[in-house]
Parts: structure tokens; sequence; C-alpha cells
């Protein structure tokens, strides 16, 4: 794939933080392997770096439920994104990674994942193809709050945030 994959910038506190991005390959153009991608991306980071954001870009929960696992204690937070639709299983897992299966949107809710209903509602109705178009109404904002320790890279908590 091109691109990097990841980055360590400092935050605002000055503590250095890893942000990764993996695709999932479950109903998604096929991709080199989210998980062996991730082990490589991890194992070029540098020690000052102990906080570390996924981004996992996938459709299936169960993808990214795995992938929760399988970087738990590694990273400090696996955070779903793609469906637009954020889910209830906001959590820390058993190693110390914070968790949920999708963020959700920042966008129009008034939509169909934030397309134009009627557009969306024509094209199930006929099956014909249709410019997709975003929606104009309903703007709302929905993210995680993750708060890590920085000196072992463990999430304290994370919460959901929503702005409406
Ligand atoms: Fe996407």
């Amino acid at each position: 794939m091109p691109g990097k994959g990841c980055i360590v910038v400092a935050a605002r506190n000055g503590v250095d933080c890893a942000i990764l991005n993996l695709q999932g390959r479950v109903y998604m153009p096929q991709t080199d392997c989210p998980f062996r991608k991730a082990d490589d991306l991890i194992q070029t980071l540098p020690a000052s770096a102990k906080v570390r954001l996924v981004d996992f870009h996938a459709e299936l929960t169960s993808e990214k439920m795995a992938m929760g696992w399988y970087l738990d204690g590694r990273v400090s937070a696996v955070l779903g994104t793609h469906t637009h639709i954020p889910t209830a299983d906001t959590r820390i897992l058993t190693n110390g990674t914070a968790y949920q299966t999708d963020v959700g949107m920042t966008g129009p809710y008034n939509s169909v994942i934030g397309v134009e209903k009627s557009i969306v509602l024509q094209r199930f109705l006929t099956q014909l193809p249709v410019r997709m178009e975003a929606a104009r109404h309903g703007a709302e904002l929905h993210a995680v709050i993750v708060e890590v320790d920085e000196s072992t890279g463990r999430a304290n908590s994370i919460r959901r945030f929503t702005a409406t």
C-alpha cells in the first residue's frame, strides 16, 4: 500500500504519540494483512512512543474486535472507523488497550451514513446506480476520549463523546 501507515507526533504536552492507520480486508478492497502490518509498524516505533492509537478502518465488527484483542497490551487504543455508526462496546481490554468497534462519524446524521436519504432509498428501491451526495442536516460530532498513562502506554479510561 502507498503511504507510511504510521506517524509519531508530539502532543501539546510534549508526549510522543504514535498514530497507526490499518485497513480491514473483509468486504473491503484487498490489501496487506492488517494484523501482520500492525506487527511490522509497531516494531518500527521509537521507545519514546508509548502512547499509541490505532485507527482500524474496517467494515466487519468481528475483524475489528479481533484486532483489539490482537493488539491488547501493545497499543493504547484500537478505535474502529468506516461504518459511520458509533457502537456501544466502549471498554478497556484485559491488558490495558482502550477499545470501541466504531467511533462513528462527524457529519450529518439526518442521512444514511452521511448520504442524502432519498438518494440511498432510490438506490435500494431500484438497484440502479446513483450519484452519492452528502446530506445537509443533522450535524453531530462523535468521538471517544481516551486517557493514557504516558509512562506505560496503558489506557486509564475511555468514554464516548457526542456533540449535537
Ligand atoms: Fe471508509
